[in-house]
């Protein structure tokens, strides 16, 4: 059973295998920042900070909203400020393994 951890938060949370990790961690009382919760706003970005292999890779939808927030992001931060830094969004990636993750502003 995959497991997430919150970057400041005591508590870990064991998830079912292929669930969306804002709906699982929501079950289980945790609610992450959110909007749409369709993949289009980008309000439930996440860093993840370990087990990025454990997300199953980002569909189209994700993948244009990120590429989104990452242009706006090194615009306002300066180019170098998002390299290295895996950035998902919790209404769409899907939980295979542990991972460990903070929200990203
Ligand atoms: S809540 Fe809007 S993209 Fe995830």
């Amino acid at each position: 059973m995959p497991r997430v951890s919150i970057e400041g938060l005591d508590k870990v949370f064991d998830v079912n295998e292929a669930e969306i990790l804002y709906d699982s961690l929501y079950d289980r009382g945790h609610e992450l920042p959110h909007g749409c919760l369709a993949g289009s706003c980008g309000a439930c970005r996440i860093e993840i900070l370990s087990g990025s292999e454990n997300l199953q890779p980002a569909g189209v939808i994700e993948k244009n909203t990120l590429e989104a927030i990452r242009e706006e992001y090194s615009q306002k931060n300066g180019p170098d400020s998002i390299k290295g830094k895996e950035i998902r969004l919790s209404c769409r990636a899907k939980v295979l393994g542990d991972v460990k993750i903070k929200p990203f502003k």
